[in-house]
């Protein structure tokens, strides 16, 4: 028999007054499950034009300033953001039968935090970094690998690869929050927190 919800309730009582710190709670009971990327969130822009596109990043960190990713600057959806830095964030952790939505705005974070970051990252995915104009065409695959040889001779395994300008993190400052609990017949459990002066209101809302 398919179970598609969870038992219980969202309890009011034990919500946290910062979504940030929910979401924390949510994040960890998604990575101790089986949910196979955890970090995966679902990511929409807004084009000049006024047209949404989404897209899944992987989130790379949160604190109290909001939800950081990393992506190439000069891709549609940092033309999107830089523009007009709008977001809508998505979440599923389909272990758990749950969702988190966040609205917010992206700005770019500072260059010594993508560069923090960008030492992390494996050898090959820093060249293929620098060697990709994200989402433009190209007409092979291989004269991309060959480009990111070529590099390897400037820049061998163990070497310091230069942050390039094209790459760094966005970080959502958020300012809207909803956690969804999936339930039995559809009738869901969902709370909204919005942002007032006087810190975040938590509504519960119909499924
Ligand atoms: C599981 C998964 C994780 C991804 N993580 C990232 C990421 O962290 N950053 C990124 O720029 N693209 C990531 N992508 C690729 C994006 O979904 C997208 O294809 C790419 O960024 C180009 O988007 P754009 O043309 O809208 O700018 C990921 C894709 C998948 C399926």
């Amino acid at each position: 028999m398919k179970i598609d919800y969870q038992e219980g309730l969202i309890d009011p009582a034990e919500l946290e007054e910062d979504p940030l710190l929910e979401l924390g709670k949510w994040y960890d009971m998604a990575k101790a499950s089986d949910d196979m990327l955890p970090e995966a969130v679902s990511l929409a822009t807004v084009s000049p034009s006024g047209i949404p596109t989404v897209r899944i990043v992987l989130m790379r960190g949160f604190d109290a300033r909001g939800i950081e990713f990393f992506t190439s600057y000069n891709s549609p959806k940092a033309a999107d953001m830089d523009d007009n830095p709008n977001v809508s964030l998505a979440f599923h952790w389909k272990p758990l039968y749950r969702q988190i939505r966040i609205e917010g705005t992206a700005t770019r974070v500072d260059k010594a935090e993508s560069k923090a970051y960008w030492d992390t990252r494996p050898h090959g995915s820093r060249l293929a970094a620098i060697v990709s104009t994200q989402s433009a065409s190209v007409d092979t695959w291989e004269e991309m690998a060959d480009q990111v040889e070529e590099l390897e001779k400037a820049y061998p395994e163990g070497s310091d690869v230069p942050l390039p300008d094209s790459w760094g993190g966005y970080r959502v400052n958020p300012t809207r929050f909803e956690f969804w609990l999936s339930r039995p017949s559809r009738l869901h459990d969902r709370f909204q927190y919005t942002q007032t002066d006087s810190g975040w209101a938590i509504t519960r809302l119909q499924p």
